[in-house]
């Protein structure tokens, strides 16, 4: 009989029903606790982001919120959540390539603390519309590093064809940008941003990713007298889904960052005091587990599926980047493997396939499949796809849980539908 957050699974399938999302909060606050510990510096003022886009719910950034994080919003839905959970505004970091008039004056108007700007249009509008506040709003520039790292490659591409920020080779329209910003006087120009990745195992990535980026804000210094005082690196730090993942212990990845960053900085001093990582994955991942009630089973000439009552609808990970996963079969965690199964979900669509090969013991119809490492961009990219509900999610926590978004109902989720008359 295994257990999430102290509580046993039947209990919390008995109470919530399946499919079911489930955060382990013991785990999910010691993460952030290692972040809080790791991410220091004598040097800087450091400063843990996080990328709220991997799962939002006001109790979600509560939790952030009371380790002292920041959180990063990446449109008005992610940024009226995190301002409903209480976050002051000032600790809300707005990402976005296409971010609308709306959002922008949203903003300004809430006083959101740091208004990342993507393009040279943003920041003409913004410029426009910081005119008429009166309050000093802080922006950070987007660049693209021109290096990419996923798994455990990366690869300096000098990639200017990205749609997120702007190419450190585009200088002439990257300096416009900045000039354009600089000239309102209510804006605080802070400095560069940069994303290169997602679930990154190579701490060389970060490292390649700070010298260039300490290079070109020395260029920027020396040529245009532009100056930066926060550094922005982004997320991307790997989680673990399956015991062929490895993840760069979170203390190794934090001292490359900072060591690499005061490196530099002592090399060129450009006036750079605050340093700040956007984890998203690598805080609720590991801490997430998604619960299903296994139905059908069949036999092909190749495979024996478990079918489950959920799939592609609440993890499009599998599907879309053939993510892998690991999962158990409750109460028979200790059973010897009986064979090798395909867990598909009910969808109706081929690729709704959520594990393509596992070995597990025997399973029976309503027995409980419990999908581990499901925390992040699960729940968050779920989809209605065949009108399927979306499930609930619980927080276990201590032997105890509640229940933190509500399982839709059929009945909400047809309610926009306007009647013909
Ligand atoms: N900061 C920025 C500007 C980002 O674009 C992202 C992720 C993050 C931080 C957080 O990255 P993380 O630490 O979570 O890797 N749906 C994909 C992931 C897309 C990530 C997009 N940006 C997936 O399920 O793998």
């Amino acid at each position: 009989m295994s257990r999430i957050g102290g509580v046993p699974v039947r209990e919390l399938v008995s109470a919530c029903g399946t499919p079911l999302v489930v955060y382990d909060v013991d785990v999910m606050k010691a993460k952030l606790q290692e972040y809080r510990d790791h991410f220091v510096s004598d040097r800087f003022k450091t400063g843990v982001v996080y990328a709220s886009k991997a799962f939002s719910c006001k109790a979600m950034i509560r939790i952030v919120d009371s380790f002292g994080f920041l959180v990063d919003v990446v449109s008005l839905g992610e940024m009226v959540t995190a301002l409903l959970a209480g976050i002051d505004p000032s600790r809300i970091i707005f990402h976005g390539n296409n971010k609308s008039e709306e959002e922008i004056e949203y903003a300004l108007e809430k006083k959101i603390g740091t208004i990342v700007c993507d393009n040279l249009m943003e920041a003409m509008m913004l410029e426009e519309k910081a005119r008429y506040i009166d309050h000093p709003v802080h922006v950070l520039l987007r660049v693209n590093p021109g290096i990419e790292a996923h798994t455990h490659k990366y690869i300096v591409t000098g990639h200017i064809d990205s749609k997120f920020g702007i190419s450190l080779l585009d200088e002439s329209r990257l300096v416009h940008a900045i000039m354009v910003l600089r000239e309102n006087p209510n804006i605080c120009f802070d400095g560069l941003h940069a994303h290169i990745g997602s679930q990154i195992f190579e701490k060389q990535a970060f490292v390649e990713e700070i010298r260039t980026l300490f290079s070109y804000m020395n260029k920027m210094k020396e040529r245009y007298g532009i100056t930066c005082n926060t550094l922005d690196l982004g997320g991307g730090f790997a989680a673990r889904y399956t015991n062929e993942d490895a993840p760069i212990p979170l203390a190794e990845v934090c001292e490359a960052i900072l060591t690499t960053a005061q490196e530099e900085e002592d090399k060129y001093q450009t006036g750079i005091e605050r340093i700040w990582i956007e984890p998203g994955r690598s805080l609720c991942a590991e801490a997430g587990y998604n619960l299903y009630s296994i139905g059908f089973t069949k036999k092909t000439p190749n495979k024996t599926y478990l079918f489950v009552n959920g799939g592609m609808s609440d993890n499009i990970r599998p599907a879309l980047y053939q993510a892998k996963y690991d999962a158990y079969i409750e109460g028979r965690e200790n059973d010897a493997p009986e064979g090798t199964f395909t867990i598909a979900g009910k969808c109706c669509e081929s690729g709704d396939i959520l594990i393509e090969s596992i070995d597990l013991p025997k399973a029976h119809y309503g027995d409980i499949l419990v999908m581990k490492t499901t925390g992040a961009y699960g729940y968050a990219m779920a989809s209605h796809y065949n009108k399927l509900p979306l499930p609930a999610v619980v927080f276990a926590e201590s032997g105890k849980f509640r229940t933190v978004i509500r399982r839709e109902s059929i009945e909400h989720m047809i309610s926009l539908e306007e009647d013909e008359l």
